[in-house]
């Protein structure tokens, strides 16, 4: 199957340590079927378990995965009520097998927003999954990345309100360290689904030096072999940093 992409990946070498994906295309997948749009959220979550699965198995460490951002807050209420129902599913379904394989479970994003009954989910995944320690799972939901930077500013803002902290300290480090994303390395590789040519607010500090893939596969339609070409190609890049090469 997938086998002979995960041999030559093997072969190459340096595996992502951290690859973050904008999961997109479920929509259009649901239009191309002339099907409601949430059909399309859920085969998504088939496209989920082949990535984390193919993370696995690739020995990628840390996996970041868009898949509700605050803008998205501006959706028709049914599709933000399907998604949120498939959020509730997604976790009361996996949670055992995460956990068996040893995949760690964050949510990163403002949770203050989310209804009850998905935060409840979401606290549940992360206490039940936190000895995992084999993959690290990010699911962004309910995040922006201008609105995790201004969070930042305010946490940063507060220290030096209450004298923990002096003006004069606050560098890239400080920030860097009040993002949701502290605890991991920056992404190595970003890919983004359906051929869309846009970070959409996703993790814009953090992409900084980071690898794009983009294809135009729709995320329903995603397999671990996407993955594994996505990483065969980033393996192929030269990576400078802003250095020059010896
Ligand atoms: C991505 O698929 C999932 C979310 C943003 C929640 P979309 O719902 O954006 O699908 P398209 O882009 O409309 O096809
Ligand atoms: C980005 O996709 C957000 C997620 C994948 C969760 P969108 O579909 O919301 O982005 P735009 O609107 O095409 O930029
Ligand atoms: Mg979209």
């Amino acid at each position: 199957m997938a086998a002979d992409l995960l041999a030559l990946i093997r072969m190459n070498g340096s595996v992502p340590a951290h690859v973050a994906v904008i999961m997109d295309g479920n929509g259009r997948w649901a239009q191309e079927r002339h099907l409601p749009r949430p059909f399309g959220h859920r085969e998504g979550m088939k496209a989920v378990r082949e990535v984390v699965e193919g993370c696995l198995e690739a020995g990628v460490e840390v996996l970041t995965l868009f898949a509700f951002s605050e803008e998205n807050w501006q959706r028709p209420a049914s599709e933000i009520s399907a998604l949120m129902r498939l959020l509730e599913e997604y976790i009361a379904k996996e949670v055992h097998e995460l956990r068996e394989q040893g995949v760690a479970v964050h949510v990163l994003g403002e949770r203050s927003r989310l209804a009850p009954a998905a935060r409840a989910a979401v606290e549940r995944v992360e206490r039940e999954t936190a000895g995992g320690l084999r993959l690290v799972l990010n699911l962004c939901i309910s995040y922006s990345s201008r609105a995790e930077l201004a969070r930042a500013a305010r946490l940063l803002a507060e220290e030096v309100l209450d004298g923990t902290r002096q003006v004069d300290d606050i560098d890239e480090e400080a920030i860097r360290a009040k993002l949701y994303t502290a605890p991991w390395r920056d992404p190595d590789l970003l890919i983004r689904t359906s051929g869309e040519l846009r970070l959409s607010n996703f993790l814009l500090w953090q992409l900084a030096y980071t690898e794009l893939y983009i294809t135009p596969v729709l995320w329903p339609d995603v397999t671990r072999r996407d993955l594994f070409q996505a990483i065969l190609d980033y393996q192929g890049r030269e990576r400078r940093f802003g250095k020059v090469t010896a």
